[in-house]
């Protein structure tokens, strides 16, 4: 099966909701002849339920930042996968560094959801990445092999191939500094032989492995070019019609 490439905008906790329409409906005419791309929008969560607005009929997709890894509940403050379904969420992201280091959410917790996510029919996007101090002390290909294996603990089989993951490496993002193109695909080829061993060929094969961290208009290109890179997780650009647009143009 070939590989989907995704280039996604994670607007972490920006945008008001006219600021996030004109985000949104400016972007729509880049998608113009571009079918073999996936564009999804990541809002706020509170922003969803207009957000289906902005995307409809112009196949851009719908993602969310966050959720719970319990479908319903007693659980104040947290966003169920089923809502997000509801409001016609794709997408989820789950572990992404923000949330692992501020929230303290732990590796077993970030399975559960993207378990939680597949059985609502979204598909998980499984950040994982290295400190800068980890990347020194050549401990980040262990950090980033470990976050993955506990994922395909948490997820059962059926799930194994209905994932998506994004390397994002902590000291790029957010700080200007990008991972080389040849850094960056080092190890989305380790991260891909890796599921290939836990979950063997077909799925590993397939899996959209993203890159996040800095990527912006003038990175682009470089690093969609190279052989495991299946597309960007982008911040700051994405928050900018113009700079996402020419990410997208980068296709
Ligand atoms: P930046 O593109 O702002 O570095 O953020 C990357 C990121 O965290 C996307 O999830």
């Amino acid at each position: 099966m070939a590989r989907k490439t995704i280039i996604a905008g994670n607007w972490k906790m920006n945008l008001l909701p006219l600021q996030g329409e004109e985000l949104a409906l400016g972007l729509k005419e880049g998608l113009v002849n571009k079918p073999n791309l996936e564009v999804v929008i990541i809002p706020q969560t509170a922003l969803i339920p207009l957000a289906q607005d902005w995307v409809m009929d112009c196949g851009m997709q719908l993602g969310a930042q966050n959720c719970s890894n319990n479908l319903s509940g007693a659980y104040t403050g947290e966003n169920s996968p089923e809502l997000l379904r509801a409001f016609g969420c794709t997408y989820c992201l789950v572990g992404h560094s923000e949330r692992r280091e501020i929230f303290n959410e732990s590796n077993e917790f970030i399975g559960q959801k993207a378990q939680t996510l597949i059985s609502m029919n979204i598909t998980p996007i499984v950040c994982v990445g290295e400190s800068l101090e980890e990347r020194e002390s050549n401990k980040h290909i262990d950090k980033i092999l470990g976050q993955i294996q506990a994922v395909f603990d948490q997820v059962d089989q059926e799930g194994w191939s209905k994932m998506v993951f994004a390397y994002e490496p902590i000291w790029a993002i957010g700080t200007g500094k990008t991972a080389s193109k040849e850094q960056a695909n080092e190890i989305h080829q380790i991260i891909r032989q890796h599921i290939i061993k836990i979950a063997g060929e077909s799925a590993g094969k397939s899996a959209s492995i993203l890159y996040g961290g800095s990527a912006k208009p003038g990175n682009a290109k470089e690093l969609l070019n190279q052989s495991d890179i299946d597309g960007l997780l982008v911040g700051g650009a994405s928050l900018k019609v113009e700079d996402f647009s020419k990410i997208i143009e980068a296709f």
